[in-house]
């Protein structure tokens, strides 16, 4: 098989913060962020970005690159293990897992596009957010989503991506920089950027544990960790690009576009009297309805950022779906009309569930989401720091500057050992938290230790024990 490349480099930067910029930053970041307390999950949320997220990116970078195959193929290659490829069929089932739900969400887009032309949406933004969310109509919206996704990746139009991406990202932009703009002078809007960028120091200390597992789901969900997406976009990479600095323009980008698209929610938000908490999936949605349904040339505005969110949740959801079409095309030799043809038809049944119950699309949207990425990612960074050793430090060292040669090694400590612990942490807690126990098992012993010193003992012991075992096991130093 010959495989495509990139043409240039802005091009894959590009189709990677396509594939990251989506939903996750404009929709799920604000609903994640008034559930679980504003600026305090903003504060973590930043860190695991910085600590976890570039690492973590650079990691599917170095696979992907590396074995130039898609995610079930590059474990196997690489390793020769049948337990790795095993473990690469996850990745097939966290796509279909994250399209479900967020080809639903994309049809409540489609629904609110349409709904800005005609100011559906404009007498009752909060009524009519509930009276459309879930049903038979939602399955509709959702159908619509899902056909135009696979119409897109049906026809292979990474170019097609490339180009509308450059004019989609300054867009998003320009636009949610002009609604902040607004949505701070409204009355009341003070509460709401406070929430957002003031964190509660005594909050973030009593919930710490109960912000961490969704901080991490969320950083990895926005940057397409943990899923194969970015190992895929890698293996059409050639040598000659620093890994390092790609990824780390993508996460500032991405980053960037997140943390605003929250400075534009939550002030509306608690002008309108909505308040944190009242969010959830339908923040986005109500708070934004209001604010157009408020503003002169409201519709104008509404079809317009409406329109750019179904483009930024198309080239994400194009992202999801190529996963495992390159993988059957790849591994079983099927043609990719059969390949999207076929998953389509899953998706449409899969997609439907969510769209029909609400438990189930909070559940899959959320804390499914949240285990399956974290746990793909624990993978990936295994794989690199374990099985890859000193190839992963070549690799990434590969076509970089003299800063990020210098911090390959570090690099490797970092995702071999230290992150996949951290991030074994967030997900036993988040396991622990969904199946309603309480975390902080040593209290039953009579210890009576913080969770957060509970972390960071734990953390440091399992850290430094494999950290020794890296080192006997594949000298990289
Ligand atoms: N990052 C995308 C978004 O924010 C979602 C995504 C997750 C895409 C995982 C691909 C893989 O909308």
């Amino acid at each position: 098989m010959t495989r495509e490349s990139w043409q240039t480099r802005i091009g894959f930067i590009l189709a990677a913060v396509g594939s990251a910029v989506g939903l996750g930053n404009l929709w799920r970041f604000p609903w994640m962020t008034s559930d679980n307390g504003g600026a305090a999950f903003l504060l973590v949320y930043l860190g695991v970005v910085l600590l976890v997220g570039v690492p973590g990116l650079l990691a599917e970078f170095v696979i992907g690159r590396r074995s130039r195959r898609n995610p079930v193929g590059a474990l196997s290659d690489l390793s020769e293990s049948s337990a790795w490829s095993a473990f690469g069929h996850v990745f097939v089932v966290t796509a279909v897992i994250l399209l479900s739900f967020y080809s639903v969400v994309g049809g409540w887009i489609l629904r609110y596009f349409a709904g800005s032309f005609t100011g559906a949406y404009f007498a009752a933004p909060g009524a009519y957010f509930e009276s459309i969310n879930y049903g038979v109509e939602a399955v509709g919206f959702h159908l619509l989503f899902l056909g135009v996704t696979a119409l897109i990746v049906l026809r292979g139009v990474r170019r097609g991506i490339e180009r509308a991406t450059k004019l989609m990202m300054p867009a998003i932009v320009v636009l949610l920089l002009a609604l902040a703009a607004w949505g701070v002078t409204l009355d009341g809007a003070s509460e709401g950027v406070a929430f957002y960028l003031a964190p509660d120091i005594a909050f973030l200390q009593a919930n710490f544990l109960n912000i961490l597992p969704a901080a991490a789901g969320q950083a990895l969900f926005t940057l397409s960790l943990g899923a194969g997406t970015m190992l895929t976009y890698a293996s059409y990479l050639g040598e000659d690009r620093s890994l390092a600095a790609d990824g780390t323009a993508i996460a500032v980008l991405n980053t960037f576009v997140g943390v605003l698209a929250g400075v534009v929610v939550f002030p509306i938000l608690f002008a309108l009297g909505v308040g944190a908490g009242g969010g959830g999936p339908g923040a986005l949605f109500v708070s934004l309805a209001s604010a157009f349904a408020a503003l002169p040339y409201g519709q104008v505005v509404g079809v317009v950022f409406f329109g750019v969110v179904v483009l930024a949740a198309l080239s994400s959801s194009i992202s999801m779906l190529e996963i495992p079409v390159s993988f059957l095309v790849d591994e079983y030799g099927l043609s990719r009309r059969a390949a999207v043809g076929g998953l389509t038809g899953v998706f449409a049944v899969t997609g439907a569930v969510c769209a029909l119950d609400q438990g189930v699309f909070g559940f899959v949207a959320g804390t499914l989401v949240d285990l399956l990425l974290t746990g793909g990612l624990v993978g990936f960074m295994l794989f690199a720091g374990w099985v890859l050793g000193a190839d992963a430090v070549t690799e990434l060292q590969g076509g970089s500057g003299p800063l990020a040669r210098s911090l390959a090694t570090p690099w490797l400590y970092a995702v071999g050992v230290f992150i996949p612990v951290f991030l074994i942490f967030t997900f036993v807690s988040g396991l622990a938290d969904a199946a309603g126990v309480a975390v902080g098992p040593l209290s039953l012993l009579g210890v009576t230790l913080g969770p957060t010193r509970i972390l960071l003992v734990v953390t440091a012991v399992v850290a430094v024990v494999s950290f020794l075992g890296l080192r006997r096991s594949r000298s990289v130093l």
